[in-house]
């Protein structure tokens, strides 16, 4: 492998700022599409093509093809999420930076530098005897609606004999995983309106509402200090995890005081105290606050009485809870919290069901293989905290999914300093490369 050139190629990639959720960037998705496209014509591909055009396109391909070998689906996502806080970032997110084996910047692991070893392991070392489908997705990190409607109307996009999702991480440094669940999510704003303008807080206050005091109190109802979620019904579809599951969840790399102190690098652990935190963060719903607005917020100061306020919260759903009831009972939660004179809408932006994927299949054994014969060790099976939308679609169709990663679990997804180990990204090349190969020669995938 030529370093000095994927490495160059991996930052033109990671250069385009394409964040689905911000319109003003709609163009620099455009732009990722087309360097996926671009990607995709090099290694041979045909009947490319730019899915629902209409906002950020899903990037289909086919091929190369190799007559009677059987068919792996490539899934993963050239989107983004927005970088700020811009401050917190050594070097700017955008410019990506080499610093002690690592590359920084927004999508170096999330998920620009894994479609990369997905795509490079095609590239490297000769055709593989497989034949390739492409979805590379433009609007993950903002609900996949476009992926939904094109599966929808055509499902036959599915048909492969295995689906290799990129992802995700392994579950401590030198310890790859196969994840068997991701949790749901059901994104909302909550938006309280006290009064029809806002107040001089002189005049007013001490008599007047004041909307983000009314949205502070509900919010702080709706989840308790004990981490204990206050939406009637919620817990009911939650199935806790087996014994088996608990039993080998204990013998993970995984020590909830080093979460703390090297991964949370806080002064606590927060949630349902009773339960483990593998068990908090795998296999139980969530509730959380990602950003408040309303009233002054500007430099210097206002006294105002704010009329109206805004929370964005998001539920992180677990099997076998649905988002279209997740979505009903926190509405009606709203209603029975709020006070009768205040105002209180719940708005919904994206979510997607739970997903679980059985390991089953024959092909889990040839991933497995492919990470013991390239990094030493095979897989280890796990749960996932995050959401991928479209992956309960994907398993409806089918075929088996391998959800993994070559992420590392301090590559701060989402967060400022996002960064992917070079060494990770070498090693990915090579158990995807190697995992073709596998499944390839193997008679596992093969229809016939
Ligand atoms: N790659 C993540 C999902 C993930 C994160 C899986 C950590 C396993 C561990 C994905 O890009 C992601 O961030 N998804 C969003 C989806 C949402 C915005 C619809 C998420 O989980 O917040
Ligand atoms: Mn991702
Ligand atoms: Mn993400």
């Amino acid at each position: 492998m030529n370093h000095e050139r994927l490495l160059a190629e991996l930052s033109a990639f990671l250069r385009i700022p394409s964040i689905s959720t911000l319109p003003a960037h709609d163009a620099d998705c455009r732009r990722a599409a087309e360097w996926v496209a671009e990607e995709l014509r090099g290694l041979g591909a045909h009947d490319i093509q730019f899915l629902g055009s209409d906002t950020h396109p899903v990037v289909w391909g086919r091929g190369p093809d190799v007559p009677g070998a059987p068919t792996l689906l490539l899934y993963g996502h050239y989107d983004v999420q927005p970088p700020d806080p811009l401050s917190e970032w050594t070097t700017p997110p955008f410019e990506p930076a080499l610093r002690d084996g690592r590359i920084y910047a927004r999508g170096a692991a999330d998920d620009k530098g894994q479609v990369f070893c997905l795509l490079k392991a095609i590239a490297e070392g000769g055709r593989p005897p497989l034949n390739f489908r492409f979805l590379i997705e433009g609007e993950e990190e903002f609900g996949s609606k476009v992926l939904f409607d094109v599966l929808t109307r055509e499902p036959q996009r599915l048909r492969a004999d295995a689906v290799l999702v990129a992802d995700m991480a392994y579950i401590a440094p030198g310890w790859p995983a196969v994840y068997t669940t991701l949790r749901g999510i059901c994104y909302a704003e909550i938006t309280v309106r006290t009064a029809k303008s806002d107040l001089h807080s002189g005049e007013y206050g001490g008599a007047a509402p004041n909307a983000h005091e009314e949205l502070g109190r509900l919010l702080g109802r709706l989840k308790t200090a004990d981490g204990k979620i206050h939406v009637p019904g919620l817990y009911g579809a939650v199935r806790p995890p087996s014994r088996a599951e608990r039993a080998a969840w204990r013998k993970l790399p995984f020590k909830e005081a080093d979460f703390l102190k090297r991964r949370v690098q806080a002064r606590a652990l927060t949630g349902l105290k009773r339960y483990p935190v593998l068990e908090r963060l795998w296999a139980l719903p969530t509730f959380e606050i990602h950003g408040i607005t309303g009233g002054f917020t500007g430099t210097g100061a206002k006294t105002v009485i704010p009329a109206e306020a805004t929370a964005k919260v998001s539920l992180r759903l677990v099997p076998v809870q649905q988002l279209k009831t997740v979505q009903r009972q926190l509405a009606a939660a709203v209603k029975k919290l709020a006070p009768r004179y205040v105002d209180a809408r719940v708005r919904f932006l994206h979510g997607s069901d739970p997903a679980q994927i059985r390991l089953d299949h024959p092909v889990f054994g040839l991933l497995d293989q492919a990470f013991k014969e390239t990094v030493g060790r095979g897989t280890v099976p796990a749960r996932a905290g995050g959401s991928i939308p479209v992956v309960p679609a994907l398993a409806r169709a089918g075929a088996p999914i391998l959800l993994t990663g070559i992420g590392l679990p301090d590559d701060r997804l989402h967060a400022p300093d996002e960064k992917l180990e070079v060494k990770q990204l070498w090693d990915g090349i090579k158990v995807f490369r190697r995992f073709y190969e596998l499944f390839g020669s193997s008679s596992v995938g093969r229809k016939t």
